[in-house]
């Protein structure tokens, strides 16, 4: 399955999100390939950091891929990995484009804070465009870093806005601000290496893997 984890808005979880299910699918054993689009590289980051870990984790292949290219590029690799998780953004990014027109399943992290009727226009769009090339393309937007402290409710009205966007659907996971997502990055680690691990972190992480892979 080709996964984009993408989205036009800058630090809203992205390179989290993608590292994290891709050392899932390669825990899960499954030959999973981390596409890193972003040229300050930091999935490729990530990635690096991961080998040269103490704990000698499971092994995530990442690239860094730029340019009209991406689309060719990743349809090629598609028939020699069994996943591809490609981590995309920025505003008007070629990569983001060519991403949305190769992917099976497109999921994009918005910040409680930036859940506004224009980011989710500029994605409905892009998503719609895409669809002319990749009609079986599905996106979902997931809410990422949401505060953990209960009396904040930013994200609860965001099904009923989200019902005013054809090409886009609301994720039933929402990845919140958590320490334990900041110190697995540092360490090119997914949330379940962390010892100790933060059960509530790997919890909504792996509920977000079951949806993404289908619970396979
Ligand atoms: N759920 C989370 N809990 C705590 N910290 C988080 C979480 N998600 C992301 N962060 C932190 O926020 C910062 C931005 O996250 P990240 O790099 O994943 O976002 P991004 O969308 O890939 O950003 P960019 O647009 O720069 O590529 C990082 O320091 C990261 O560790
Ligand atoms: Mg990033």
């Amino acid at each position: 399955m080709i996964v984009l984890v993408g989205g036009e808005k800058g630090g809203t979880g992205k390179t989290t999100i993608a590292t994290n299910l891709a050392a899932k699918r390669a825990l899960a054993g499954r030959d999973v390939l981390l596409i890193d689009t972003d040229p300050q590289g930091s999935a490729n980051y990530w990635a690096q950091s991961r080998d040269e870990s103490e704990a000698k984790p499971r092994r995530v292949a990442c690239v860094q891929k730029f340019g009209k290219g991406l689309q060719a590029e990743v349809q090629d690799l598609a028939r020699r990995y069994e996943d591809i998780v490609i981590d995309a953004g920025g505003r008007d990014s070629i990569e983001l484009r060519a991403a949305l027109v190769v992917a099976n399943k497109a999921y994009i992290p918005i910040q409680p804070s930036q859940f506004d009727i224009w980011t989710l226009d500029r994605m409905d769009e892009l998503v719609s465009s895409a669809h002319g090339f990749n009609p079986d393309l599905k996106a979902w937007v997931v809410i990422s870093r949401v505060s953990t402290n209960p009396s904040v409710h930013e994200s609860q009205d965001a099904q009923e806005i989200l019902a005013d966007f054809s090409n886009l659907a609301l994720s039933g996971v929402a990845i919140h601000d958590r320490i334990a997502y900041r110190k697995a990055a540092r360490d090119g680690l997914c949330v379940d290496e962390l010892k100790p691990k933060d059960v509530k972190a790997s919890e909504e992480i792996e509920a977000l893997y079951v949806e993404v892979f289908d619970g396979r």
